[in-house]
């Protein structure tokens, strides 16, 4: 190949790098869903060009009733908004509202093996608590996550630490159809947040703070009331030794302290000495409060957008339109280069 070389004419500013990320719309989300990933997207979206996308096709890998799924995709749609995203500045999108997702995701099923799916961690255990519906897109789920990603050319992709396996899956599936096509595809890295916000369970602290946990004590819903919030964050399980400091076989008060320290911006030190000389009753109101702080305006956001589904489904629409703008280039360029024939 012909080396480039690089002058003052033809040279290209820096281009801002691109992020993706999606959520299934499968129930509300949880503090630990919010702090973790949902609140980092806003920052991101702020510093990337970034399309965000609500993932229902990857929902429906488990049964789903429909109407509920109807009603927790707009739910979710109206959440994405509701964090602050803007859906003029970025892509914000309903995942089946886009055909690329499908079509794509069809092809890269040929450029991936059989045993690449089957050693996948997540699948495992999926097929092991759904052993009544182990079904083919269940197996093939981490190859459609891999076209959401690589359709949009991605760069960076924040993910948590249960989806990196497919992560890697969705470099390798690029750099495979790049090695055989020639570069077709930008290889995309995971994103890490900064603040790696791990939000342990309230009752439970030893166990990640999860929205199918059948016990509602143990994590806050991003839509809790002010009371639930103080109530929950109250009756979280501690320990009986009584002070605020961060150590060792004390989880339950390092996740307060976690929790406060993501909703406040302060230190673990700064905290330890906010409560110096304090019990567990002043700190649990102390956190309860930041927390209903910090979920107030998404919750009143949510609940404004709620009341409009015509205006949602609109940004929806326009949101659909201009993610397949993006998705349809990449599309057309793969099936170019697998020799189909485009109309
Ligand atoms: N599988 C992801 C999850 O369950 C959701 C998802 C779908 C996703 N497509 C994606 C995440 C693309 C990042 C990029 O959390």
């Amino acid at each position: 190949m012909e080396e480039k070389i690089i002058t003052a004419e033809n040279a290209q500013p820096e281009k801002r790098k691109k992020i993706l990320s999606c959520i299934q719309p499968s129930g509300i989300p949880t503090l630990g869903n919010y702090l973790g990933a949902l609140k980092n997207w806003k920052l991101l979206s702020d510093e990337f060009d970034s399309a965000f996308a609500v993932a229902d096709l990857h929902a429906i890998t488990v049964r789903q009733d429909p109407q509920k799924l109807r009603k927790q995709i707009m739910e979710v749609f109206a959440l994405l908004l509701a964090i602050g995203l803007d859906p003029e500045k970025n892509i914000v999108f309903i995942q089946s509202q886009v055909p690329a997702h499908a079509q794509l995701a069809w092809i890269l099923n040929c450029y991936t093996q059989f045993g690449e799916m089957a050693r996948m961690t997540q699948f495992k255990d999926k097929s092991q608590s759904h052993a009544d519906n182990i079904n083919v897109g269940l197996f093939s789920y981490p190859v459609l996550m891999a076209a959401d990603i690589l359709l949009y050319q991605a760069d960076l992709v924040p993910v948590g630490a249960d989806q990196k396996q497919h992560l890697e899956i969705a470099r390798d599936i690029a750099n495979r159809f790049n090695g055989i096509y020639g570069k077709t595809f930008t290889i995309p890295d995971p994103y890490i947040g900064k603040q790696g916000a791990r939000v342990m369970s309230l009752q439970d602290p030893t166990k990640k703070m999860s929205k199918s946990d059948p016990n509602p004590k143990s994590y806050v819903s991003v839509f809790d009331t002010p009371e639930t919030i103080m109530k929950k964050i109250r009756s979280a399980v501690t320990d009986s030794e009584g002070g605020v400091y961060y150590g060792d076989g004390k989880d339950g008060v390092n996740n307060l302290m976690g929790i406060y320290s993501c909703c406040t911006n302060l230190s673990y030190e700064q905290i330890e000495r906010e409560f110096a000389g304090k019990g567990y009753g002043d700190f649990k109101n102390a956190v309860g409060e930041a927390v209903v702080e910090e979920l107030r305006p998404v919750r009143e956001r949510y609940e404004m957008y709620m009341k409009d589904q015509a205006y949602l489904k609109e940004v929806a629409a326009k949101g659909a339109a201009t993610a397949s703008r993006v998705a349809d280039r990449t599309l057309s360029k793969v099936m170019k280069k697998c020799g189909f024939v485009l109309p």
